[in-house]
C-alpha cells in the first residue's frame, strides 16, 4: 500500500520524522508531498524544506520526497494513492484536520485520509515553535532531526532571513 504524508515542512522537526520513521513501518511506499504553500508564506525555500527532508530520509528506503503546488487530491492520484496520510496532535488539530478531509473527500471521493497520533514526546512541537525559539536564539537541538540541526541554526544565524 502506498501514502501520501504532506505538508510544508517549514522546516523538518522531530514530530515529522517520528511520524515518518512509523509511517514507513506501515506502508510500502511513503511519499512525503512538500507543499510550496506561498499562502503560507514559508520562511523556508521550497528547495531548502526538500533537502532537508531527502536528508533525514536517505536511510529510509520505501520513502521518497516530493513536492506539490495546487491540489493535494491531485497530488495523491498522481502518485497512484488514494491514501493521505496526516499527524494530529491535539484535538484543536483535529478540527482543522477533519475540514481538511472533508473537503478533499469532496474534491475527490476516492481519497481516504488516515490519521496518525503524534508521539506524545512531541505533541507540543510545531515548525511554528521552532522558529521562534531559533529566531530568539534559542536552542532547537531535541526540537529538529540531527541530520539538518547544523544548516537550520546557520540559516538563522547568517541572517538568511
Ligand atoms: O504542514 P501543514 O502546513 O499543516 O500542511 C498543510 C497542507 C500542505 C497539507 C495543506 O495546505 C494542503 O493540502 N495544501 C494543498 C492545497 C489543497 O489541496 N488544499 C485542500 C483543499 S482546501
Amino acid at each position: 500500500m502506498k501514502a501520501v504524508y504532506p505538508g510544508t515542512f517549514d522546516p523538518i522537526t522531530m514530530g515529522h520524522k517520528d511520524l515518518i520513521i512509523r509511517a514507513s513501518k506501515i506502508f510500502d511506499v511513503l511519499i512525503v508531498g512538500v507543499a510550496l504553500n506561498l499562502q503560507k508564506n514559508p520562511l523556508f525555500s521550497i528547495d531548502k524544506r526538500i533537502s532537508f527532508l531527502e536528508k533525514v530520509t536517505d536511510n529510509i528506503r520505501n520513502v521518497t520526497v516530493d513536492h506539490f503546488d495546487g491540489l493535494l487530491v491531485d497530488f495523491a492520484v498522481k502518485h497512484g494513492t488514494n491514501i493521505i496520510l496526516k499527524g494530529i496532535r491535539a484535538m484543536t488539530d483535529f478540527e482543522y484536520e477533519f475540514q481538511m478531509a472533508q473537503i478533499n473527500q469532496n474534491l475527490n471521493k476516492e481519497i481516504q485520509t488516515l490519521f496518525l497520533v503524534t508521539n506524545q514526546k512531541y505533541s507540543f512541537l510545531s515548525s511554528g515553535a521552532v522558529k521562534e525559539v531559533a529566531i530568539n536564539r534559542g536552542s532547537i537541538k531535541s526540537l529538529v532531526p540531527d541530520e539538518v540541526h547544523d544548516e537550520i541554526v546557520s540559516c538563522f544565524r547568517n541572517g538568511m532571513f
